[in-house]
Parts: structure tokens; C-alpha cells; sequence
């Protein structure tokens, strides 16, 4: 990046998350300016302090909810954003189970309220955040984008659905751009171990709850299944390290900002509609082998038990990144044993996360 190129300003919306604050990062690094906006519900201002201090700048930080209009109207009244990055939202799928319409009215009725206000202000390009979830169980694997779709849990339902009305919004006026980024397992953490995952209770997921055995604060991981077929018994994920994950988002936004340049718009009617795109290594691991990496470079025992399979899991999901890597130029650099050793390093610097004590 040349010294005095500023690029365009991006609202990202959930930025003080953890797969959002990575991306800040990302984004200030390749000359991006950015506003985060969050309510807070699922991360802390802590989050927010220690970007800012990476980036040795101040982030512009509005505390705020999706679904309120009259402030999302205010901020967009106030700058003039590129696009947005729309990463806000809630995604534990267990609680989804038990609280769907708290999951369909933030994701759901959320995104569509930032839809809304994006229109009124002429904002259309968006970047969202969508999930290998929506492949449910998938017929073949890597994963390609045109695979069918289909979901069993409301948290998947409702980035099914945002996907939904992102097509219809495409086919309905040619002016947005819509990349719809089908994150597959985000795990690690910033190189630097200031900031990364922050589960508020037990973690569901695998990486945070076997650091958190590493660390001593659970006593063993249940590891759900060992009799699928694959080549242990245990589930097969295609873990990405969320610092790879922050740069396919970098290398979205430019790529929307070149297709959306008055040369190439001049040549096609709809540059980009609705676009989805894996992030993904293309790479399947196991449970078994994912622990054996973490224990390795931690140097610390994960003491586990075999337990029976969890509700809704599948035995093995990876990715076809090829798409990502054609449109966007953009494939994973970091192995397993990155992202194991940056978990490490972020869990051992921040036993308690982002509370201090
Ligand atoms: P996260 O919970 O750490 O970040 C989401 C952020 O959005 C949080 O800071 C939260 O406070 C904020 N938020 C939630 N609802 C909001 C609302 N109504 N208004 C404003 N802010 C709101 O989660 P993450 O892991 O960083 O995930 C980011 C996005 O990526 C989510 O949409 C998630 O569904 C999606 N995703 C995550 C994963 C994963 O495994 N982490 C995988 C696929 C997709
Ligand atoms: C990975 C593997 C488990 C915990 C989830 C969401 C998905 C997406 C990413 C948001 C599986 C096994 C886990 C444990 C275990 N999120 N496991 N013991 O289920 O692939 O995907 O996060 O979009 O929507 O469903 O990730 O990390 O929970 O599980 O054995 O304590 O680890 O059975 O095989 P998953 P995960």
C-alpha cells in the first residue's frame, strides 16, 4: 500500500467478535477505514481496546444494535461507507434449538433492518457472513458453492434464509453486490495473542474447549463419536485459522471494488449479484488428529473420553476453496499446527479471556 492511499470507509457490523476484530485488523493493514458496529452481546470493548492498540489507532466504535434503524440511519447519515462487512449476529446453534425466534429476529429481521437502511442510503455492496452450515449433511465432498442446500437448526436456518433474501434482493435491482462468504471451522487466534475467542460459558466448539482443557480449567474433552467412517472414527472439519479467514474478507472487498470500478461496470450489467464463496483450507482433520497437534505444540496432555455422537453433527465436512482462490486470488497459508499454537498462545496469555483478573 502506498503511504497516503486510504481505500474506501466499511462499516463492519459484529467488529468487536471474534472472527470481526481479526478482520479490523486485516482491514486497517491493507489501507481500509473502518466503523465497528456491535451491541456487545456476545463480546466486550476490551475486544475493541486491544485492536485499536495492535493497529496503533483508535477504532471508530458505535455501541449499537442491527435492528435499531434510527441509530444505523445515523451512522450512515454520517459516513460514506463503500459497503458494510456484516458479520453481527448470534450463532451458537445449540441455544438456536432452544430460542429460535431470539435467532431469527437478531439474524433474520437484523439483517434485514441493515438491508434497509443500506437501500435509503445507496450502500450496496455487502459482505456477508454466511456458514458451511447451510450445506447441512452434504452429498459429496470438498464442498462446492453449488451444492444443495439445506439445514436442520434455526441458526443455520436463519443464515439460510439471509441467503435467500440476498438472491431475491439481487435478482430484484442489479446495483448490489452481494458476497455471501460460507465460512467453514474458524479456530487460532492473532499472532501476537492479544485478542482472539472469547466463549462466555463452556465452549460448544471443539478448539476452545480443548484449550481450555489444555489449560487446566476443564478437566477432559468428550470427544462426540469415534465409530463414523472416517479415518479414526471421529468428525472431520475443515479448521481454518481466522487470520487466513480476515484476509479472504480483505480480498472480497477488493475484489468487489474492483468489479464495481466504472470500467468493468461499463462492460456488465450485474458485475456480481449474489456470490457465494467458501473460505475453507480444503483440507479435512480429525478430532483425534487436531488434539494430537494441539498436545504437540502446546506441550500440555488433553486428557479425553469417548462419548456418543452429539445431535445433528455429520461425519466429515470440507471445502472445494478453488472458487475463492479463482475469483478472489485467495487461499489459507496457515497449517493445523498454526492454528493450534496460536490458540495456545492466546489461552495461556488470557486464561479468563478478555476479563481481567
Ligand atoms: P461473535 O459472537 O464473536 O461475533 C459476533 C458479533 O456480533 C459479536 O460481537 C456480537 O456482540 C455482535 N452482535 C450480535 N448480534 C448483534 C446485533 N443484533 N447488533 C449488533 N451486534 C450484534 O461470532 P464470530 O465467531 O465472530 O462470528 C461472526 C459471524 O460469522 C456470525 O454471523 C457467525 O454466525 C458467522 N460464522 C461464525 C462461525 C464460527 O464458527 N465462529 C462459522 C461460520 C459463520
Ligand atoms: C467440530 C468437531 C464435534 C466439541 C459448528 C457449527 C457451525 C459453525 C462452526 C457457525 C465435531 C467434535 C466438538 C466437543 C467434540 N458455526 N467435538 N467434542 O459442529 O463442525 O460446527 O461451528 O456457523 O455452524 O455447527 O464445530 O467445533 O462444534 O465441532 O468431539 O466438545 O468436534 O462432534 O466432530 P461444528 P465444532
Amino acid at each position: 500500500m502506498s503511504e497516503n492511499f486510504m481505500k474506501n470507509k466499511i462499516l463492519v457490523t459484529g467488529g468487536a467478535g471474534y472472527i470481526g476484530s481479526h478482520t479490523c485488523i486485516a482491514l486497517h493493514e491493507a489501507g481500509y477505514d473502518i466503523v465497528v458496529y456491535d451491541n456487545l452481546s456476545n463480546s466486550s470493548r476490551e475486544a475493541i481496546n486491544r485492536v485499536s492498540t495492535l493497529i496503533g489507532e483508535t477504532i471508530e466504535f458505535v455501541e449499537g444494535d442491527i435492528r435499531d434503524n434510527e441509530l444505523l440511519r445515523e451512522v450512515f447519515a454520517l459516513h460514506e461507507f463503500f459497503g458494510v462487512i456484516h458479520f453481527a449476529g448470534l450463532k451458537a446453534v445449540g441455544e438456536s434449538v432452544v430460542k429460535p425466534l431470539l435467532y431469527y429476529n437478531n439474524n433474520v429481521s437484523g439483517t434485514i433492518t441493515l438491508l434497509e437502511v443500506m437501500s435509503e442510503y445507496n450502500v450496496k455492496n455487502l459482505v456477508f457472513s454466511s456458514s458451511a452450515t447451510v450445506y447441512g449433511d452434504p452429498d459429496t465432498l470438498p464442498i462446492e458453492e453449488s451444492s444443495k442446500r439445506s439445514c436442520a437448526n434455526p441458526y443455520g436456518q436463519s443464515k439460510l434464509a439471509v441467503e435467500y433474501i440476498l438472491e431475491d434482493l439481487a435478482v430484484s435491482d442489479d446495483s448490489w453486490n452481494l458476497i455471501s462468504l460460507r465460512y467453514f471451522n474458524p479456530v487460532g487466534a492473532h499472532a501476537s495473542g492479544q485478542i482472539g475467542e472469547d466463549p462466555n460459558d463452556i465452549p460448544n466448539n471443539l478448539m476452545p474447549y480443548v484449550s481450555q482443557v489444555a489449560i487446566g480449567k476443564l478437566e477432559k474433552l468428550s470427544i462426540f463419536g469415534n465409530d463414523y467412517s472416517t479415518i479414526d472414527g471421529t468428525g472431520v472439519r475443515d479448521f481454518i485459522h481466522v487470520t487466513d479467514l480476515a484476509q479472504g474478507h480483505v480480498a472480497a472487498l477488493d475484489y468487489l471494488e474492483q468489479q464495481t470500478s466504472s470500467e468493468i461496470y461499463s462492460n456488465t450489467a450485474s458485475p456480481i449479484g449474489f456470490l457465494p464463496i467458501n473460505l475453507g483450507t480444503g483440507k479435512g482433520t480429525s478430532v483425534l488428529e487436531l488434539i494430537s497437534t494441539f498436545s504437540d505444540v502446546s506441550g500440555q496432555a488433553i486428557p479425553y473420553q469417548f462419548a456418543s455422537r452429539r445431535a445433528g453433527d455429520i461425519a466429515s465436512c470440507y471445502a472445494s476453496s478453488e472458487k475463492a482462490k479463482n475469483l478472489l486470488g485467495w487461499q489459507a497459508e496457515l497449517s493445523i499446527a498454526d492454528m493450534c499454537k496460536d490458540t495456545w498462545h492466546w489461552q495461556s496469555m488470557n486464561p479468563n479471556g478478555y476479563t481481567m483478573s
